[in-house]
């Protein structure tokens, strides 16, 4: 398997990860044959890399499947359009679909592992999804429990629902705003919180999770400047992994980062901006080197992630006498990844 830019993929290869559209449906399986058409097709809508592979062989899944991804992504998207059509809430699907998510973390060595594939408009439900399956893992890995992450999760999934009530002249505007809209953006925190706050069967401690998104340690942070034990720690965990998200997904005016650099750009940031506890809790859920990622061995020779838990890294070398051959990596291994080349 191998994450190609688009202009490298021949007829004939097979899909080996899915295709989702921003409303969460299944635009190409997993193991389909990509035809001339299909490429071409991918290509209009922007995609510019693809996992792939030769075979049609049983691609490994770790991690939140494609289908419980699918439907995280229509129910999210669901009440978030609701909100910008002033409509009365119904969270129902989203806490359902939570549900499935907390099973599958729960039963699962699992390390966050989504590469970006594609170059959406509108990054917001994608982004929403991605910070809500981080703090998941993240929720995990801290230990709470099963009812403490799913109020996490259903937090980190709608922490942006803010938004909704700020003009997409606002929202959707390139380049700098003006003060004016600036102050107006700032507010989307307490939006999100008053569409939240008193909805049926959700915890007012999502509620709390989208108030304090973007509070910061030193109370640098909006929209109240609260600090250190003022903030919930479910908006700690929160914090971090939207600003890792937003690092790694390109979609800040800077460069994309890859994972190891967002963590040392975090890092540099605590303990004014995060608590280092949390960009520690956030390193241990996330994969340094992403399922895709081409990397360099200590042996020289160069491989392909295709399978990350905390326990080991899977690999395939794509050189050397061992070429094509499946290893994992463990942490006492001899053989150890260098540095990610792409
Ligand atoms: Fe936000």
């Amino acid at each position: 398997m191998r994450y190609l830019p688009l202009d490298e993929i021949e007829e004939g290869m097979f899909l080996a990860r899915s295709v989702f559209g921003e409303d969460g449906r299944t635009l190409l399986a997993r193991g389909v044959k990509l035809t001339k058409n299909y490429l071409r097709e991918l290509k209009t809508m922007d995609y510019t890399h693809l996992f792939v592979g030769d075979r049609p062989e049983e691609f490994e899944e770790n991690g939140i499947s494609d289908q419980t991804y699918s439907q995280v992504l229509s129910s999210v998207r669901e009440v978030f359009l609701n909100a910008a059509k002033n409509q009365n809430l119904d969270f129902k699907e989203v806490l359902a679909v939570v549900d499935f998510m907390v099973d599958e973390v729960l039963n699962e060595d699992v390390m966050y592992n989504i590469v970006e594939i594609s170059k959406h408009d509108n990054y917001t439900y994608l982004h929403s999804v991605k910070v809500g399956i981080i703090a998941m893992i993240m929720g995990k890995n801290m230990g709470l429990t099963r009812k403490q992450i799913k109020e996490l999760t259903m937090g980190a999934l709608l922490h942006d629902i803010g938004k909704m009530c700020i003009e997409n002249s606002i929202l959707e505007k390139k380049g700098h705003l003006t003060y004016q809209e600036y102050e107006m953006m700032r507010l989307h925190p307490k939006y999100g919180f008053e569409l939240m706050r008193g909805a049926p069967g959700l915890s007012l401690l999502s509620a709390h999770v989208a108030y304090q998104h973007h509070e910061r340690e030193d109370g640098s942070g909006y929209p109240r400047g609260l600090n250190g034990d003022q903030i919930h720690l479910y908006a700690k965990i929160v914090m971090v992994a939207d600003s890792y998200d937003a690092m790694t997904s390109g979609r800040s005016y800077r460069r994309t980062l890859w994972s190891h650099e967002a963590l040392a750009e975090l890092t540099a940031d605590a303990p004014e901006k995060y608590e280092p506890k949390m960009i520690k809790l956030l390193a241990q859920s996330v994969a340094l080197y992403p399922v895709g990622s081409v990397v360099l061995l200590n042996n020289l020779e160069v491989g392909l992630v295709t399978n990350v838990t905390r326990e080991r890294v899977k690999i395939e070398f794509l050189t050397g006498t061992d070429k094509g051959k499946r290893i994992a990596l463990k942490a006492n291994g001899l053989l150890k990844i260098v540095r990610r080349l792409s």
